[in-house]
Formats: C-alpha cells, sequence, structure tokens
C-alpha cells in the first residue's frame, strides 16, 4: 500500500524533530567540555537545513523488521553525523561555498575548523553505532565508511576524464554515497534483530536507493535550482566531474560533440558560458533523460526488494519506505 502524500510528510516532519532532539541530547553530553569554537562549528554543520535522508531510512528498516526500542533514534544520529562529516569535508575537497542554503562550514570557519569538526563528528558516529548497534554493526559501518574514502580518491582519479566509463562512474558513487545509505538500513536492521532474509533486502534497497539517490543528485547539479538544492549548480562541471548525464551524452553525440567537450573541460571550467553549452548539448542528446530513466528503474527495484515485507506487522512503515524511495525521484532540493 503507497503511503499517501500528507502521511509521508507528516511522518517525516515528526521523526525529524526526534532525531534532531536525539542529536541534541547527545551533543550536550558529549560536547559539554570542548572548545566553544568546535561546538559552534559543530552545530552550525549540523542544524539548519538537511532533509535527514539516512536516519530516516535507519528508523524505518528497524520498524520493519519490529522493533520497539527508543534508542533507534540515538542510533539514527550517528548517521546523520557521519553524513555531514562527509559533506563538510567534501565541501573542503570540492570548492564548494554553498551548503544547504547557507557559507559551506569551510567558507564560513575556514578549512582547518571544517576538518577538524568533521573529524569530530566522524568519531561520535563511530562511537554511537558501537553502542547501539553492536560489533556487527560497527563492523558494517566501518567498511562504508571506508569505502566512502576509496570512492573520493577515486573520483579525484577520474577528474576530468571524458573517457570515464559507466561502470566507473557506478564504481564511485556506489561508494561515496550508497554504501552509506544501504548500511544505514543494514544497521537499522541489524539493530532490531532482523533475520538474514531481511536484512539483505534492506542492504539491496538501499543500495539501489543510494545510487538513484547520487544519480538525482547529479542531474540536480545541471537542472537543480539553487534556491531549492541550497547548493551552486555546475559545481560538478568546475570540479571536472564527469557524471552520468554527460555520460550518457557523450554516447550518443558525434565525434565534433565528443571533441568539443574535452576541449570544455581541459578549458576554462569556471566560465559560465562553457557551463551553458555543455549543459545544452547534454539536454540535445538526451542525456538528462537517459540519466533519470536509470534512476527510475533503480528505484522500481529498491521498492522490488521490499517484497519479503509484505506480512511485516508495520505496513505503514513499509509504506514510508516505498514513500522515501519515490521521493528520491521527485526531489528538487
Ligand atoms: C548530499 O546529500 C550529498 C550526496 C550524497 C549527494 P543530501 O542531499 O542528503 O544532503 P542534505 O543532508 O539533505 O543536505
Ligand atoms: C557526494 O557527492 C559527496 C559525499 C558523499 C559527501 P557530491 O560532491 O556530488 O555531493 P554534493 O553535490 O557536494 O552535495
Ligand atoms: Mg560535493
Ligand atoms: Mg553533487
Amino acid at each position: 500500500m503507497p503511503a499517501d502524500k500528507t502521511a509521508l510528510r507528516d511522518f517525516i516532519i515528526s521523526e525529524t524533530t526526534s532525531i534532531e532532539e536525539a542529536m541534541r541530547d547527545d551533543l550536550a553530553g558529549a560536547l559539554r567540555e570542548n572548545d566553544p569554537l568546535l561546538i559552534e562549528v559543530i552545530e552550525y554543520a549540523l542544524f539548519g537545513g538537511g532533509k535527514r535522508i539516512r536516519p530516516l531510512l535507519a528508523i524505518l528498516a528497524a520498524r520493519v523488521c519490529a522493533l520497539q526500542d527508543d534508542s533507534i533514534y540515538r542510533l539514527a544520529a550517528a548517521f546523520e553525523y557521519l553524513h555531514v562529516a562527509t559533506l563538510v569535508h567534501d565541501d573542503v575537497i570540492d570548492n564548494a561555498k554553498e551548503r544547504r542554503g547557507r557559507p559551506s562550514a569551510g567558507e564560513k570557519y575556514g578549512i582547518a575548523a571544517a576538518i577538524l569538526a568533521g573529524d569530530w563528528l566522524h568519531a561520535r558516529s563511530m562511537h554511537l553505532v558501537g553502542r547501539y548497534g553492536g560489533q556487527v554493526g560497527l563492523g558494517v559501518f566501518c567498511r562504508s565508511t571506508a569505502g566512502m574514502v576509496d570512492g573520493e580518491f577515486l573520483q579525484l582519479r577520474y577528474a576530468a576524464d571524458c573517457e570515464i566509463t559507466e561502470e566507473q562512474y557506478f564504481a564511485v558513487i556506489h561508494r561515496k554515497t550508497a554504501l552509506l545509505i544501504e548500511s544505514t538500513c543494514e544497521i537499522g536492521a541489524l539493530f532490531a534483530g532482523a533475520d538474514e532474509k531481511q536484512r539483505s533486502a534492506l542492504t539491496a534497497y538501499g543500495h539501489k536507493l543510494g545510487n538513484a539517490f547520487q544519480v538525482i543528485d547529479d542531474l540536480l547539479d545541471y537542472c537543480g535550482d539553487r534556491l531549492n538544492t541550497g547548493k551552486k549548480t555546475g559545481n560538478d562541471f568546475a570540479e571536472g566531474k564527469v557524471t552520468l548525464p554527460l555520460i550518457r551524452a557523450l554516447k550518443a553525440a558525434d565525434d565534433n560533440a565528443r571533441k568539443h567537450v574535452v576541449d570544455l573541460f581541459s578549458g576554462d571550467r569556471k566560465d559560465p558560458e562553457a557551463y551553458a553549452v555543455l549543459s545544452r548539448m547534454i539536454d540535445e542528446n538526451g542525456g538528462f533523460e537517459s540519466a533519470r530513466d536509470t534512476a527510475e528503474s533503480l528505484i522500481e527495484g529498491a521498492i522490488a526488494d521490499l517484497d519479503v515485507f509484505s506480512e511485516t506487522d508495520d505496513p505503514e512503515g513499509l509504506a514510508m519506505l516505498h514513500g522515501i524511495a519515490r521521493y528520491v525521484l521527485k526531489r528538487d532540493r
């Protein structure tokens, strides 16, 4: 049964409040003795925006596996901590000045403060997963965190490489984005005492949803509105990232257009005219449409992975997992 839009929105609003309360409670204890600037940077990075998709997924994954325990919110907070740590570091790596509609942490407080605050959040996320997710959960979490670092390295390797294959692109986005989302779902399931079938279904759901999430993010980097996304468009081109819309367009384009793209990537990638030409070329060669089709198939697959929960005691939780998957496709922020 699909969740209706209002039910999903109400659920997100109320659960987000509980997640933010859990983060504030946790920080009140954990940050008490820390330097006031560290506290300020962490609060700045964590609050004031963010869709909280990862903690919401952890809660729902646990719910469809029959969870009844309020400490799920503390565990869920850990996924937002790690996510925000990676955003703060990612904006340093990507030279991104804007995040969640405000200056990025590195832009506001400087690179040293951003790196250190990200490290603190990373450490605290490990602490929480160790405490609430158990040894097995912590193993999953550490492996996905290590994989994210590897994904960022791979991405650097492929910078401005217009020959990147689709397989290589998916290797990057699986590591940098999907791994955290899939481990969020998996650890939520583990926390609720899931059996093997439930655990692997939720991992598979998170994997496909995570890949779709990044494909849509890559589309929004060209087609989004910065007032909604809270980040500048065109940053991927400026940073030399060759993402799925462009890979698909290159496949469809003729030799001339392909050569033109290579020239654009080796030229001044901060030139708005170059970005406009590239966007037009992707559009004319069907790259945006084709990438969106792929995100849609991934989401269909993610929803199909949830079939094993047809007998769940929490059909509402299951409907919300379906709803979040569909939301990933429709999102404009
Ligand atoms: C942004 O993630 C980084 C990606 C993995 C694409 P989100 O789009 O979930 O960012 P917030 O938390 O809502 O700001
Ligand atoms: C996702 O990639 C980065 C992380 C996993 C932190 P992007 O670099 O595309 O994310 P945005 O666009 O900066 O949010
Ligand atoms: Mg980035
Ligand atoms: Mg992006």
